[in-house]
């Protein structure tokens, strides 16, 4: 797509971080934009930042995570705009914890918001995209780890690397029914400043006492405080939506923002390396990232 001018995105986790840096980035390139998420007041609030940035916007309270919330979310676009062009399966949390203390209810909501979400966005607009048979993209957010892992990020890796492994899944799928008029972008930033690391603004209440409950434990405060704090000194939101519409328009398959540098390159690469030749990388990667953690603590 090199033309974004009346153009129609549908963007997930609209109302707050990236989501939001989305849509006002779609926005200043004349697209008309659909924002969906999860919580009322800060949709209506970011409904309203964008219209009075002078946007044609339409706001649709959606959970990502159910299938017939995302279908009507569809369906509310092309009610609206007549067609999508756009899709950005972007909502998603980060909530640390030790692999086998993670409740099967917390492992279901967060699988739930980051993976299921993206095969129920392209479950309910590739169909759409392909009947129209104009310039259409889906732009799926995944994360640095979804190439990587970490301790604490047992829920987050597993649905990143899904991310990953699906929106490949649906590019190649794509290229050999030669359909070439749906473009994929698969988001993979390090850390972008936002809210990602308060989960509990939208973890069901039944969750919330083992959310509160996870920094009990010495190396998931440390790991969340590191984290905390690289996402405040992180990459504007705004940067990050500038890489990913000018991939967009470049048709890039991966935006990989935060792996400039040689740590995480070398992390990265290590982790690759060592799956492809059964080799374990993570014995001398664990000890620089428990150090990394406890600096930060
Ligand atoms: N910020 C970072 O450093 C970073 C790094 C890598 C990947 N990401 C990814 O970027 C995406 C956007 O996150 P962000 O950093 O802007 O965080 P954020 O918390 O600021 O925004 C996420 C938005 O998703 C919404 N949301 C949560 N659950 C939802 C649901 N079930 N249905 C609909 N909306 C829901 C939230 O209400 C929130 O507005 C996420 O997928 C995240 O995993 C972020």
């Amino acid at each position: 797509m090199d033309r974004f001018n009346d153009k129609v995105a549908v963007i997930t986790g609209g109302a707050s971080g990236i989501g939001l840096a989305l849509a006002h980035g779609a926005i200043q390139r004349g697209a008309k934009v659909v924002i969906a998420d999860i919580r009322v007041e800060p949709l209506t609030q970011a409904l309203a930042e964008l219209r009075d940035a002078g946007g044609d916007v339409l706001a649709v309270r959606t959970d990502v995570s159910k299938f017939e919330e995302v279908e009507a979310l569809a369906q509310a676009t092309v009610e609206r705009f007549s067609k999508v062009n756009m899709m950005f399966n972007n909502a998603g949390v980060f909530a640390s914890g030790l692999t086998w203390e993670t409740s099967v209810e917390e492992y279901d909501w967060v699988i739930g918001v980051n993976l299921k979400s993206v095969i129920n966005g392209i479950k309910a607009f590739v169909p759409r995209m392909i009947a129209q048979g104009d310039d259409c993209h889906v732009i799926n957010t995944s994360s640095g780890a979804g190439i990587t892992v970490n301790p604490g990020f047992s829920s987050y890796s597993m649905t990143k690397h899904g991310v990953v492994a699906l929106s490949e899944a649906l590019y190649l799928d794509l290229s050999a029914e030669q359909i070439d008029t749906i473009g994929v972008t698969i988001v993979m930033p390090g850390v972008v400043q936002s809210k990602i690391m308060f989960p509990e603004k939208t973890g069901p209440d039944t969750l919330q006492t083992e959310l509160q409950g996870r920094l009990k434990n010495p190396t998931l405060k440390a790991l969340e405080q590191f984290m905390r704090q690289s996402v405040d000194a992180g990459l504007p939101a705004s940067a990050l939506s500038d890489m990913v519409f000018e991939a967009i328009a470049k048709r890039d398959l991966y935006v990989l923002p935060n792996f400039t540098d040689e740590a995480s390159q070398a992390q990265a690469q290590a982790i690759a390396m060592g799956r492809c030749s059964a080799t374990n990388p993570y014995p001398p990667l664990l000890a620089g990232l428990l150090e990394a953690f406890k600096a930060a603590g």
